[in-house]
């Protein structure tokens, strides 16, 4: 199969600006610079970079046997998530048996492309092996941190953040009653954080979750979790907003709860981008599917610590989605024929159209006056 390619959108944009050139030509030669971005990119990741961000996806071991996927991933994107293969249940299946083969091929495949990688997850309940679950709690701590101090060890300087404990959140902004709050209470995560910091010292640390992109009951549970994780000194550098939305129902507070984790400090990221649609789709479906991705990307480049976004997958046919939400699909910026959608363009655009980042300017320390 054919890589994608977005050259022929990319001419038609070309086109319509040309045309837009001519009509302005009376209105004089400011108005055109102001209608046109001066270096408009032709990839994601190039007009992320421009902006100071990335652009990620996720790719699983099953999506780098497929070469049209692989080629648009390496394209158009400059982050790679692995989808499983640095899950527990793959990195260490029985206790102390370490399996690093298939998240070594996804950095390996990211180092080829020069493409950064989010390490993804450390500490969840899911994709957690039965062994964990059947310890003893006396053994539960151990047991994590050899397992965090292990994997985070082998990926050293390898990877540029981790989720280091992923989907702690009930919906009412508790936390889940999972094995290692069973054992260590809250202090799991600090807990965590520390062996995480310890094994990687340069890896920028997260808390990833779901359904906290608004200001709500869970995301209020985060927001007080990061704010008495940083007043104890625990090595927290981010969080991580997953944002798997709905066509049309992306959180109007959006914005401002990436704006209030900012400013405790912490940088935040879009770390799983995507936004179903109940399928059938339609043309005004992929439309509101641009206006959404439009919205997230606009979110994060008015945020000055979001350092990026990353979509779950790299297109419709290899989407998480339809397995997951029946009766719901078409979730990506791709459609399974690896061609660009109004999504695509709405991302592309959004990152054009944005101030680019300016070189910060150091500012001066001012000289103390000397006391007579
Ligand atoms: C998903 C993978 O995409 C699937 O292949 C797997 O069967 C289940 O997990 N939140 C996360 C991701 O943090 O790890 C999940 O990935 C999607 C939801």
């Amino acid at each position: 199969m054919q890589p994608a390619t977005i050259r022929p959108r990319r001419r038609r944009q070309g086109a319509r600006g040309l045309a837009a050139a001519t009509a302005l030509t009376a209105a004089g030669v400011v108005t055109l610079c102001a209608a046109l971005p001066a270096q408009a990119a032709t990839t994601l990741k190039a007009a992320a970079e421009a902006r100071g961000r990335y652009f990620g996806t996720a790719l699983t071991r099953g999506d780098l046997g497929i070469s049209a996927e692989t080629s648009l991933a390496a394209a158009q994107f400059d982050m790679v998530t692995p989808g499983n293969e640095m899950k527990w249940d793959t990195t260490e299946p029985s206790r102390g048996g370490f399996n690093f083969g298939p998240g070594d091929q996804i950095v390996s495949f990211a180092q080829s492309h020069s493409m950064r990688v989010r390490g993804h997850t450390l500490v969840w309940h899911a994709q957690l092996p039965a062994w964990v679950s059947s310890l003893s709690l006396n053994q539960v701590q151990s047991a994590m941190e050899n397992h965090i101090t292990n994997e985070a060890t082998h990926y050293k300087g390898k990877v540029y953040s981790w989720d280091v404990v992923n989907e702690p959140f009930n919906e009412d902004g508790t936390l889940r009653q999972d094995v290692f709050y069973k054992a260590m209470g809250t202090n799991y995560i600090a807990n965590a954080l520390r062996a995480a910091h310890a094994a990687d010292p340069n890896a920028k640390l997260y808390i990833n979750d779901y359904n906290i992109e608004g200001v709500n009951a869970k995301s209020n549970g985060m927001y007080s979790l990061a704010q008495s994780l940083l007043a104890q000194g625990v090595p927290l550098n981010g969080i991580g907003f997953e944002s798997h939305f709905i066509a049309g129902q992306v959180p109007s507070s959006l914005l401002t709860n990436m704006q209030r984790f900012a400013a405790l400090g912490l940088d935040v990221a879009v770390t799983e981008l995507d936004d179903r649609i109940q399928l059938p789709t339609s043309t005004a479906k992929l439309q509101q599917q641009g206006t959404d991705y439009g919205t997230v990307v606009n979110a994060c480049l008015s945020v000055p610590r979001c350092v990026g976004v990353s979509q779950w997958g790299v297109d419709d046919g290899h989407s998480w989605i339809p397995g997951t939400f029946p009766g719901y699909g078409a979730a990506t910026m791709y459609d399974s024929g690896y061609q660009p959608k109004p999504a695509y363009n709405a991302a592309l655009n959004a990152l054009n159209a944005a101030t680019p980042t300016p070189t910060p300017t150091p500012t001066p320390t001012p000289t103390p006056t000397p006391t007579p």
